[in-house]
């Protein structure tokens, strides 16, 4: 039933490629297509809660990914966006309702083999040693910060992370100390580690956080690119700042503390109505270009 293909449910290309309301058109930049109908589903999240030391930090909260969609995770500090992210990445429990990853329901499966099918890309890699740019995305594939004791690497294995190395545009870098790098180079390694092992989804939390504006757009061109290279792949990325969205964001979720105030598909989600709600603030939202901007404004008073 939901997976007939016939469907008409999924609207093709053209429909998000025009302003709700305004008729401006949206250039496509280098979207990747939309998901097909029936796409497989790779989170489900339903009516969660989530409570710690007696405080609900989420209630009733659903979210449901498909392959191949973008989701941003927006709202205001606090909200609970990255307690979403630990629920969707298996390192956390909710409380109350079901989460389901990769077809898996938390609770009745052993999370480390989901944890070797999710990339997670924090911003604030913990590492400390002087890894190399290789290396580091190698660790991608043992899941651990460090290098892992004894372990070798296969020829493949080097091989894939090399490639990885060059998509992010670090080709010829590979064997210099992450300590070195900078913020953006950074942030374009933990992306690679996050791909090297080939995940079904991508978790990103504040990827752009603390990069200067050169950097940040070199960043997002990046995930937008992944996002057309690695088609099937979902991912869910989370940040407080329109102006951090990728322009191959597909679907959004509004976090106002706790709950959700708005979900679906981007461009009818990111309103300046509906963000104005979720951040208890008037603010006006527009997008040109793909991009999304919030701003005070006319017409926000
Ligand atoms: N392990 C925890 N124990 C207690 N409180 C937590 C824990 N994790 C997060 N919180 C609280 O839950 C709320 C949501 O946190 P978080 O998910 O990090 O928000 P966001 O990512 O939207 O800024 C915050 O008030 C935070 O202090
Ligand atoms: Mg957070």
């Amino acid at each position: 039933m939901s997976t007939d293909t016939t469907s008409p449910s999924v609207p093709a290309r053209s429909p998000s490629s025009v302003r709700a309301g305004t008729g401006d058109p949206v250039p496509p930049a280098d979207a990747p297509p939309p998901p097909a109908a029936g796409a497989a589903v790779v989170l489900d999240l339903r009516d969660v809660a989530f409570v710690r030391n007696g405080r609900t930090i989420l209630e009733h909260v659903d979210l449901t990914v498909r392959a191949g969609e973008h989701w941003a995770l927006v709202g205001p500090n606090g909200a609970g966006k990255s307690t979403i992210l630990s629920l969707c990445g298996a390192r956390d429990h909710p409380t109350r309702g079901e989460v389901d990853v990769l077809g898996s329901t938390l609770g009745r499966v052993d999370v480390q083999a989901l944890h070797s099918m999710i990339g997670h890309v924090n911003p604030r890699h913990p590492l400390r040693t002087p890894l190399t740019i290789q290396e580091v995305v190698l660790t991608g594939i043992t899941g651990t910060t460090e290098w892992r004791q004894r372990w070798e690497p296969t020829r493949a294995e080097v091989d894939r992370a090399r490639a990885l190395v060059t998509d992010m545009g670090l080709g010829g870098k590979e064997h210099e100390p992450w300590t070195t790098l900078s913020q953006g180079e950074r942030g374009r390694t933990i992306i690679a580690r996050a791909l090297v092992a080939d995940p079904a989804l991508l978790l990103l939390d504040e990827p752009s956080t603390g990069l200067d504006v050169a950097a940040r757009e070199q960043l997002l061109a990046t995930i937008d690119a992944v996002r057309v290279t690695h088609p099937e792949v979902a991912s869910v990325l989370v940040t407080h700042h329109l102006e951090e969205l990728p322009t191959s964001t597909s679907h959004a979720l509004l976090l106002a503390p706790g709950r959700v105030s708005a979900a679906g598909r981007a461009d009818e989600v990111l309103t300046t109505e509906a963000v104005s709600r979720c951040f208890a603030h008037p603010v006006h939202v527009e997008r040109r270009h793909g991009r999304w901007r919030a701003s005070a404004g006319p017409g926000t008073a």
